[in-house]
């Protein structure tokens, strides 16, 4: 079964609150969107791995490290992925980006799959799939499913909000995957919106309410 790790930094929480909040501007929103992204990246490269290497200072030789391992690639689900591209670039400026457009039917609330485009070595790449919100988790899956039909095999999902409904449904169908959120909230309301939520992310980044 994969991980679940909520990024619960005092920074992320202070500004998922901002993101919550009805009245906040799409100027904000998006701004905020970054930050938070830029945050959550933070902690999951964490777990990079690092290289010794010697260094020559002014002074004498110094045993550095530097990260080592495969090359990253970013995949936001658009479109509302899209918001986090630039702040997980801020870390990860090398990452290739690859781009999977899904959007949810309003009535069955399953994945349409409209665009796909990847870097030609994604397979070869450490990825992180980007998306603010996690549902019912029929677009997480789909876009998971298409990076394995092309033979990725090392995949993170960073999401900021999950409902559990949708944690439960991407570790049943991708146990391999971790799951990064910012928080996991109480549940899906017959819409199929998170409780409580942000309300449409996609929307709110874009300004399209
Ligand atoms: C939202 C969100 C996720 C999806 C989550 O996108 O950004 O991709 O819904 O719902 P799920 O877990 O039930 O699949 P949406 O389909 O509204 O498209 P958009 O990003 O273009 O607004
Ligand atoms: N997509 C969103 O943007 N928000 C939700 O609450 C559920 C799906």
């Amino acid at each position: 079964m994969s991980r679940v790790i909520v990024c619960d930094h005092p920074l992320i929480q202070h500004k998922l609150a901002f993101l919550r909040d009805a009245s906040t501007t799409t100027k904000d929103f998006r701004e905020m969107i970054e930050e938070v992204s830029t945050l959550m990246a933070y902690e999951i490269t964490r777990e990079l791995s690092l290289e010794p290497v010697e260094v020559q200072t002014p002074v004498s030789k110094a045993q550095c490290y530097t990260i080592s391992g495969r090359m990253l690639g970013l995949i936001p689900i658009l479109r509302a992925g899209l918001g986090m591209v630039g702040g997980v670039l801020k870390l990860l400026p090398s990452a290739k980006v690859g781009h999977v457009g899904l959007y949810r039917d309003p009535e069955t609330l399953k994945p349409m799959e409209y665009y796909v485009q990847l870097p030609t070595d994604v397979q070869e790449r450490e990825l992180l799939v980007l998306d603010p919100m996690l549902a019912t988790g029929g677009s997480a899956v789909a876009a998971l499913d298409v990076l394995k039909a092309r033979g990725c095999t090392q995949i993170k999902l960073m999401v900021l909000i999950a409902a559990p409904e949708g944690i439960a449904v991407v570790q049943k169908a991708h146990p391999d995957v971790d799951i990064y959120v910012a928080s996991i909230d109480e549940y899906l309301d017959d819409h199929g919106y998170i409780v409580p939520g942000l309300g449409d992310a996609g929307d709110r980044i874009f300004g399209t309410m």
